[in-house]
């Protein structure tokens, strides 16, 4: 594909797509390294992740679920969580510590374009689909006791990744706005 296409057919693909496939290892370590080659003010790469799948998938999910209950009583949210992690292949928590070295929202930005990549390189994948999900409880208090996180940690959420029957593309977006001075 061309930078173009990939730039534009790039789409996230959602847990209720997900087939139950599941994904190599080796792909998952290989889709995260490309996080290493976001543009980084003084390379700081604040980053980390920790994956879970399987057995270790399952506890997490029991944590937002615990963490969901403790929070909320709403009915219809925790049954829609009742299975949510049967289709998933791997969910990865996406960890950032700021360096204190550039201001933190460079290394916020710096993130998003490291998750990007990975957006972007999954598509060599296209049995596969994934999503950033900024839900499931991130970074709440439970969760961040589940992951042991440190107090300068912060929980950005997870990189969902699951099989998918059909690769979607398409997708619509306003032009962008430019002012010629
Ligand atoms: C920082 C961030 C957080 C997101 N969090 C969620 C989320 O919690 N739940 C969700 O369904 N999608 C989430 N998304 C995915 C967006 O819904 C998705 O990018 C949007 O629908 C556009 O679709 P596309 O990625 O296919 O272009 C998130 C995306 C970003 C960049």
């Amino acid at each position: 594909m061309e930078i173009n296409d990939i730039i534009i057919n790039r789409r996230s693909h959602f847990q209720k797509e997900f087939n139950g496939e599941i994904a190599p290892d080796e792909m998952i370590s290989q889709l995260l390294e490309f996080s290493q080659w976001a543009p980084s003010h003084k390379l700081t790469l604040p980053w980390h992740f920790m994956v879970y799948k399987n057995e270790s998938k399952i506890h997490l999910f029991d944590a937002i679920r615990s963490s969901i209950k403790s929070t909320s009583s709403d009915p219809i949210k925790l049954e829609k969580m009742a299975h949510f992690e049967s289709p998933i292949s791997h969910i990865i928590a996406i960890i950032l510590e700021p360096s204190l070295k550039v201001p933190e929202w460079e290394e916020i930005a710096s993130l998003g374009a490291g998750i990007q990549n990975v957006y972007l390189a999954l598509l060599q994948y296209p049995k596969f689909g994934g999503y950033w999900s900024t839900g499931l409880q991130a970074n709440s208090e439970e969760i961040r006791n589940f992951l042991g996180l440190s107090p300068t940690e912060i929980h950005y959420g997870y990189f969902i990744i699951g099989g998918i029957n059909e690769l979607r593309t398409k997708s619509q977006r306003p032009k962008a706005i430019i002012n010629w001075i």
